[in-house]
């Protein structure tokens, strides 16, 4: 299963830039830039990575950001993380920036945008591995300044081809932003939120009916509502689950208890994505291994998790279909 795991074509749906800043980069930005980081050492920094649920960890995931200032940057964060999807055969991926994170700290929206939209045009032509990228509001600010950061948006929608919202999901329900993404929907971007990670699971019923949404990222708190969980079969809506992030934020114990694998056959378009690997101790290739080992699965239980991301991406019907092509190939190789 392991070698099947790892040549698998797989498509990444749920990753936060921000959170792919490993260690050993975070140290090289933060000479070159000469900021201050409370570390001595990229092991120091490994070892601060002990979390106890979602606002442990962004609290340091914040602290980190503040080594990333020039456009090349952003280029080299972004760079380092899809040299990291060709290793584990990730041919789409959909990445989420938080702008906010940046702007707070005086970084130009132009400077985020354009450092990361570079590396994605290089590796399309480079690995050969496409993408789409999708700008977070962070949930614990206000609409405000949400609404200040779709202006600044606008001008660059040839690049983002969506909304999402994260952050602390506790406090911050949906309707907090139903003004903003009535906005995002109208000016044509697509819509994705944060919801049911540490959330109830009205959180994801009201992202679906007040946001618009088009999947749910994470969403695995669905099954404390059983009408929701049919209403999601029925509907294929997409969730974006990140096992090893669910981990290390404590939503689950351990990974036998992860619902992903019943989710998946129940007939619910479930995906495996990293979230914050720099952070949560693995990219994809880990995700998916942490979730064989732990649930006894087939070769094609396995594809389908693939599948499913092929069907929630945001990529057009005739590459939809030559990925689909790629996975049945590789299915009948092996
Ligand atoms: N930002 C980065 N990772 C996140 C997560 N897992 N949940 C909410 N906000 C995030
Ligand atoms: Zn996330």
């Amino acid at each position: 299963m392991k070698d099947f795991i790892n040549g698998l074509p797989k498509v990444e749906l749920h990753l936060h830039i921000e959170g792919s800043l490993e260690p050993e980069l975070m140290f090289e930005l933060a000479k070159r830039n000469q900021v201050q980081i409370p570390f001595q050492s990229p092991q120091e920094v490994h070892d601060a990575y002990q979390f106890h649920n979602l606002q442990s960890f962004l609290d340091i995931y914040y602290q980190g950001a503040n080594v990333l200032i020039h456009e090349q940057d952003f280029f080299d964060l972004t760079w380092a993380y899809l040299l990291r999807c060709k290793e584990d055969n990730v041919v789409h991926t959909e990445i989420f920036f938080d702008p906010q994170t940046h702007t707070d700290r005086g970084i130009a929206f132009d400077t985020v945008v354009s450092g990361i939209h570079r590396a994605l045009e290089e590796a399309n032509k480079v690995l050969g591995i496409s993408s789409k990228l999708i700008m977070c509001f962070l949930r614990h600010l206000d609409e405000t300044a949400a609404l200040a950061t779709l202006e600044q948006a606008i001008p660059h929608k040839d690049k983002i081809i969506g909304v999402g919202l994260d952050s602390s999901e506790q406090g911050h329900p949906p309707e907090k932003f139903a003004k903003v993404f009535q906005k995002a929907l109208n000016e044509g971007f697509l819509t994705v939120a944060h919801a049911g990670e540490e959330g109830p699971a009205q959180n994801i019923h009201d992202a679906l009916s007040m946001l618009g949404i088009t999947r749910i990222d994470h969403g695995i708190r669905c099954v404390e509502d059983e009408v929701l969980v049919a209403q999601l079969i029925e509907d294929r809506t997409p969730l974006t689950v990140c096992p090893l992030s669910n981990i290390k934020l404590k939503v689950f114990e351990k990974m036998e208890q992860h619902n992903i694998v019943d989710l998946l056959r129940k007939g619910m378009c479930v995906t495996i994505n990293s979230d914050d690997p720099a952070y949560f101790g693995g990219y994809m290739n880990a995700n998916f291994h942490a979730v064989a080992n732990a649930h006894s699965m087939t070769k094609n239980e396995v594809a389908q998790f693939t599948l499913n991301g092929i069907e929630a991406s945001f990529i057009l019907d005739d590459e939809k279909a030559r990925l689909v092509v790629l996975v049945d190939t590789y299915m009948m190789k092996g």
